[in-house]
């Protein structure tokens, strides 16, 4: 195995402070949308980490100039080559998202079709439905989605299902139509409403009733450039919330937007943690005694518990006092981290969509395989919970949405380290 690892040992009682970086799931759509005007954009907090060089990857190759500076990207020009690579696709599904934008400004596109993942099957029929509404011709072949249209009608549009990405980019997508479009059922998660801050500023008139998820936009035939900042990322720092309560430390984590972390807070308490809310962008977490209650949770769309969390909290209640239950309603096969977990001494079970997880005293360290994202993060939790040293493998799933994790981890005291195998 030629590749490199994370090498944990067991950390307790960390002390310091971990600042949050942007959001990827934030940043992404923002990059897809500049492809709506030809005029200069800035993304600022952009994360650095790799599905956003993927992301730059695509862009550049289909004709846009981008320049980087630290966290900031400026963005402009036309595209010349309205096709995405297929093989930047396959490493990144979130590259669909520059369906919505080619389609409102150039009327056409050949998206690569992104497959499943190990998450689950991750259809995109909701995306393609609404494009169809519009007037858009759709013909699926060898692998790629062409996309046509001669003109794009306004919509009364109900999602089936609540779908971030197809939020995303629908609204991209009605967004050069002056006539207004409704759609309903819509996701309401804080990286949407961030993509819609950006649309608004490029000339759109978008209303969102969250309430009753209700959108309302009335597009422009010329939209604007726009200077954005990419929202804190509320799965890394609800990562870090529970990594300071799994490992009985203080932490303090800065950058944050409170308001997005409620069902968050409200677990981590139950479980007998104390959060303080500093201020609105910081948090102090730490643990009253070393014992964790066991929960009940279920994963749900925003502004429920998010299903990204599912993993991470799944290794703190791997030694919580009693048996907890997490019901995954957004993916169907992303419960992979409970074997891995089980191989470092957790007890868990699993029925349809609902892992029962039995408490027990201590988790024993393993070499353990990263099978997503967030799978990989719980798995850096359960490292530097259990006894003995750690290995964990597979580590470009993290890579793809933590930035620099272990270096920010070393500073507040954790044994953790990259080893390039
Ligand atoms: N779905 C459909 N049809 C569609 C679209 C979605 O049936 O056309 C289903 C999916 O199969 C799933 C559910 O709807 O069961 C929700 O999927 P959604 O489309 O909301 O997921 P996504 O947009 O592909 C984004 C994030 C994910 C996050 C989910 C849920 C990005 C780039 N990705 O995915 O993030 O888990 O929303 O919140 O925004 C991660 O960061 O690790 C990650 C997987």
């Amino acid at each position: 195995m030629n590749e490199s690892y994370l090498l944990i040992e067991e950390s307790k009682q960390l002390k310091g402070v971990l600042k949050v970086s942007g959001a990827k799931n934030a940043a992404l759509p923002l990059m897809a949308a500049t492809i709506l005007t030809e005029e200069p954009c800035i993304i600022r907090n952009v994360p650095n980490l790799l599905d956003i060089k993927h992301m730059i990857e695509l862009l550049t190759d289909m004709g846009k100039k981008i320049h980087q500076d630290k966290n900031t990207l400026y963005i402009e020009g036309p595209i010349k080559n309205k096709e995405t690579r297929e093989d930047i696709v396959r490493r990144m599904r979130a590259s669909v998202l520059v369906m919505g934008p080619l389609i409102a400004k150039y009327k056409s596109g050949k998206v690569s079709m992104p497959g499943g993942c190990s998450i689950g099957a991750r259809p995109i029929d909701q995306h393609l439905k609404a494009a169809k509404r519009m007037g858009v011709d759709i013909e699926i072949e060898q692998g790629f989605i062409n996309l046509k249209a001669s003109i794009l009608n306004p919509i009364d549009f109900t999602f089936d299902v609540i779908t971030v990405t197809g939020t995303e980019n629908v609204l991209c997508m009605l967004s050069t139509i002056e006539e207004e479009s409704i759609l309903r059922n819509v996701a309401i998660e804080p990286e949407v409403i961030n993509l819609v801050e950006a649309l608004k500023q490029m000339g759109v008139d978008i209303n969102i009733d969250e309430e009753n998820r209700v959108a309302t936009i009335k597009g422009s035939k010329y939209l604007k450039g726009f200077d954005i900042e990419v929202i804190p990322d509320r799965i890394e720092a609800g990562t870090f919330m529970v990594l300071a309560v799994a490992t009985n430390s203080s932490v303090k984590i800065e950058n944050v937007n409170v308001y997005h972390l409620k069902s968050i807070v409200d677990n981590l308490k139950l479980a007998g943690a104390n959060v303080d809310i500093l201020s609105k962008d910081s948090v102090l977490v730490s643990s009253k005694n070393s014992v964790i209650n066991p929960l009940n949770i279920e994963t749900s769309e925003y502004p429920g518990f998010p299903t990204d969390m599912q993993a991470q909290f799944m290794s703190l209640l791997s030694v919580a006092k009693g048996e907890s239950s997490i019901v995954e309603n957004i993916f169907e096969n992303r419960f992979q981290h409970a074997q891995e977990l089980a191989r470092m001494g957790a007890c868990i079970t699993i029925h349809s969509k609902t892992a029962f997880v039995k408490g027990v005293e201590r988790l024993k360290g393993a070499e353990v395989f990263s099978t997503d994202l967030r799978a990989s993060a719980g798995l850096v939790i359960a490292g530097l919970m259990a006894e003995g040293k750690s290995i964990i493998r597979n580590i470009y799933h993290l890579d793809r949405g933590y930035d620099h994790i272990e270096q920010k981890l070393e500073k507040i005291g954790a044994k953790i380290k990259r080893v390039n195998a």
